[in-house]
């Protein structure tokens, strides 16, 4: 793979210029800003994101989640509770999510605090879902070993099934997650290398801001 590697270009531009001085005195209003980008430039799933976690032996964890909404809290995700990052997450709160978006040479990265939503707003996020999302959900079994694709096929049909008799029906597991950030880091690259950062840290008075060398 080396040389295939060593051929492909990566941050090659063209990129927006950034200005770190014009930068708003909330993380979430640049947050919201570039994500807009990200969406009229056409990117494919952008509110795609990593979400690390870390296990009880504090070991890393990470997977692609999509964000779900975001305001004044923090920034929501959901999905199953008793999977292992929903146990991740009850053994260790500090979380991580990381967006990129190629086409921008954009990375935002946050380290946050998840807590639990309340219980309208779990049950609401599930009732928006697709009914064979929710039936995924429902069959309750994310992450665990599949002994073959037509137990899988049984089960969600069964739950189709349930969703029939039940529409309202809402997975108990079923967990939407707000990560309440207390750092966040926008990355911007630039194709002389001279990328910018620019860190926000939540203080006690409020945010307080600063540049950091790429
Ligand atoms: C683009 C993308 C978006 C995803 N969005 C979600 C999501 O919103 N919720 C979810 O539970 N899993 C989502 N997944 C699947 C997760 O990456 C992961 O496989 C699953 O949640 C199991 O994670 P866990 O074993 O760490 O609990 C997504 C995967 C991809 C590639």
């Amino acid at each position: 793979m080396k040389d295939e590697l060593r051929a492909l270009t990566s941050l090659a531009g063209p990129y927006p210029p950034f200005d770190a001085d014009a930068a708003p005195a909330e993380p979430r209003e640049l947050f919201c800003a570039w994500l807009r980008d990200a969406i009229t430039s056409g990117i494919r799933e952008p509110h795609a994101m990593v979400l690390s976690t870390t296990d009880e032996n504090g070991a890393p964890d990470a997977r692609l989640l999509i964000l779900k909404n975001l305001d004044a809290r923090g920034w929501h995700f959901a999905t199953s509770g008793n999977g292992p990052k929903g146990r991740q997450i009850a053994v260790n709160p500090y979380v991580a999510l990381t967006f990129y978006w190629p086409a921008l040479g954009r990375q935002v990265r946050l380290r946050a605090t998840a807590f639990p939503a309340g219980e309208p707003e779990r049950a609401a996020d599930f009732r928006t879902r697709s009914a064979s999302a929710r039936a995924a959900a429902l069959a309750g079994r994310q992450s665990e070993p599949l002994s073959s694709r037509r137990e899988l096929h049984a089960a969600i049909e069964e739950q189709m099934r349930r969703i029939e008799a039940e529409p309202d029906l809402v997975a108990q597991h079923w967990q939407l997650f707000i990560a309440m950030p207390h750092e966040v880091e926008f990355w911007q690259g630039a194709e002389d290398r001279l990328h910018h950062r620019l860190l926000y840290r939540r203080e006690k008075a409020g945010w307080r801001r600063e540049s950091l060398w790429p």
